[in-house]
């Protein structure tokens, strides 16, 4: 696996590569990799001849009172995984790098509308962060493919979105979430759950479970608002603090009307200092 830390070296080697005519696959990350980002990367593999991963802790994503410093940093163990998964080539570029100028100053590109939404609403300007640093990703990587989890269902289809309205020439590809034996989504974020919040955790997502039966069931599909405050209450009962909950039109994220067939839900909760996010899509 080649490691490059400048936009230089990088750039040398994508354009080696485009010269032989390869197809390049992406997969953008923070590092701290389980088995969530791995599936990425296998999945990068079946798109493309040569994997590129990216681990870059973005500034511009973290609000003032989110404690960035502090973001798990594994870079030994993430290459060691990365090489077990046949990784082409690993950018690893510094905040310098990314950010010259730093990034207050930095030229930014914003999603309307979804962007303000649900985990958007709970950390003004996070997804502001998010498509700004993949934008410029892709300007360097320049990929034909690029791999995102359905965990992060909302930056999904803001990338999505993006791609979409600046034309970029990049197919999008959505991986499913990978879980833990429990149920729980995994995170880099699971690493500051105690033992106790361990086996509270789960909850979440088995709410979501429970909802989705009421939702296919039919029962209930004029009650959302209904179902989403007895999930609250469940997820809070169970000692998590839920942060939102809501049923959704699936493509366009709007709060879900009788009429939608495809639906989301999205949740986010407080478990301890970690906040949870988790998704369900169903389809009626
Ligand atoms: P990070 O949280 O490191 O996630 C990187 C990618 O891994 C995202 O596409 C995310 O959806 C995916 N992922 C995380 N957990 C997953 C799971 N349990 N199952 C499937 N996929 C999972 O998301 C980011 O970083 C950043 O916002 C980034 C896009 C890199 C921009 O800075």
């Amino acid at each position: 696996m080649i490691t490059a830390t400048e936009i230089k070296e990088l750039r040398e080697q994508i354009k080696t590569w485009r010269m032989q005519g390869l197809k390049i696959a992406f997969v953008p990350t923070m590092g701290n990799l389980h088995d969530g980002h791995l599936a990425l990367v296998k999945a990068a593999h079946q798109h493309a001849d040569k994997v590129v991963v990216s681990i870059f802790i973005n500034p511009m994503q973290f609000g003032l009172s989110e404690d960035i410093d502090n973001y798990p940093k594994t870079h030994q163990q993430d290459k060691e995984k990365l090489i077990s998964e046949k990784t082409d080539l690993l950018f690893l570029p510094s905040s310098k790098v990314i950010y010259p100028k730093g990034f207050t100053d930095n030229t930014f590109v914003e999603v309307p509308n979804i962007s303000n939404l649900y985990c958007g609403k709970s950390r003004p300007g996070h997804f502001r962060g998010v498509a700004t640093v993949v934008c410029k990703l892709f300007n360097l990587v320049q990929p034909d493919v690029a791999c995102f989890g359905s965990k992060d269902y909302q930056q999904l289809q803001i990338i999505q979105t993006m791609v979409d309205d600046l034309s970029m020439p990049v197919d999008i590809i959505p991986v499913e979430i990978i879980r833990e034996a429990s149920g729980l989504a995994m995170s880099s974020r699971n690493g500051y759950l105690t033992a106790e919040e361990k086996q509270q955790a789960p909850v979440l997502y088995k709410t979501l479970q429970w909802l989705a039966k009421q939702l296919k069931s039919g029962d209930n599909s004029h009650n959302h608002h209904r179902l989403c405050q007895q999930a609250t209450n469940i997820i809070n009962k169970a000692g998590l603090t839920t942060d939102y909950i809501n049923i959704c039109h699936a493509y366009t994220l709007a709060e879900s009307t009788p009429e939608d067939k495809n639906l989301v839900i999205l949740a986010s909760a407080f478990c301890g200092k970690a906040r949870l996010i988790d998704n369900i899509r169903v389809d009626l």
